[in-house]
């Protein structure tokens, strides 16, 4: 039987690719977002993708909405811990909220989905963790001492959780995105994505694709040894 997996923040840019890219690959395949109901629409439209509305900053909806996925498509085998968002500032200028919302979506969000996911993985002895951290959150970056610290503690929240899954059959591994065409990075001010772009050795922002890819290779079987690792995707402009 296909296995299931879900896709938080998975009807828009880089979680609309990996969505697409596991239906493709013979996944049953759920989408979770946050807001838009009109993209998710389309998405849905598109793709025939169910998608699925609750906050992965709210504990009790991530449980519910887990409940909700697992009886239409059955136990989730891979979660893709994708949602995301930012609040840039200097860091003279952040205020707390702006603090507070990012680590609420971007780090207390990815235990949110996968405390709950966890002991079905545990007694099923098979699971795949997956969370899409950052470049910044290897290397920090002006503006975003929010964001850059919520991604630097899902790169240690996976690491632990690689280290207590191993022994039941769950991976957790993390993909470090670089700088990729959606509309995050479209709402960087152009001035400074051009000069962002500068630092990229390739020379180009990467394609949602290019991180759909590494999210299909890891929920494999055949990735079964690989874990608590980070893939980097950045087209060289950090070398971890
Ligand atoms: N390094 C050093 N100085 C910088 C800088 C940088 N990277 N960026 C801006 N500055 C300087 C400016 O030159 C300016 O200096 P002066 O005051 O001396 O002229 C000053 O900082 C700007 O300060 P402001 O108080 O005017 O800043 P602001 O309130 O306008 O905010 C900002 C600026 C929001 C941080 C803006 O620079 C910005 O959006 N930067 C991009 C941050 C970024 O990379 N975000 C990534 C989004 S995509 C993403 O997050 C996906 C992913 O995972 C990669």
């Amino acid at each position: 039987m296909a296995r299931t997996a879900l896709v938080t923040g998975g009807t828009r840019g880089i979680g609309a690719a990996i969505a697409t890219a596991l239906k493709a690959a013979g996944y049953q395949v759920a989408a979770n977002y946050g807001g838009n109901d009109d993209a998710a629409k389309a998405f849905s439209d598109e793709t025939g993708i169910r998608t699925y509305k609750w906050s992965v900053a709210d504990y009790d909806a991530c449980a519910d909405g887990l409940g909700r996925v697992e009886a239409d498509l059955g136990p989730v085998d891979v979660l893709v811990n994708n949602a995301g968002i930012t609040r840039d500032a200097p860091f003279h200028k952040m205020k707390p909220e702006q603090w507070r919302e990012v680590i609420d979506t971007n780090l207390t969000g990815v235990f949110n989905m996968t405390h709950p996911a966890w002991p079905g993985m545990r007694e099923r002895g098979f699971g795949r963790i997956i969370t899409i951290s950052s470049i910044n959150g290897q290397k920090g970056q002006f503006g975003q001492a929010n964001y850059a610290a919520s991604k630097a503690g899902d790169l240690g929240l996976t690491k632990s959780l690689a280290q207590e899954g191993a022994g039941k059959g769950i991976t957790a591994n993390a993909i470090c995105p670089g700088y990729i065409a959606t509309d995050m990075v479209m709402a960087v001010p152009e001035k400074v994505r051009e000069a962002i772009i500068g630092q990229i050795p390739v020379g180009r922002l990467g394609e949602p694709g290019e991180i759909a890819r590494c999210v299909v290779f890891l929920a494999s079987d055949e990735a079964g040894f690989i874990t608590g690792s980070t893939i980097s995707a950045n087209g060289g402009q950090y070398l971890a």
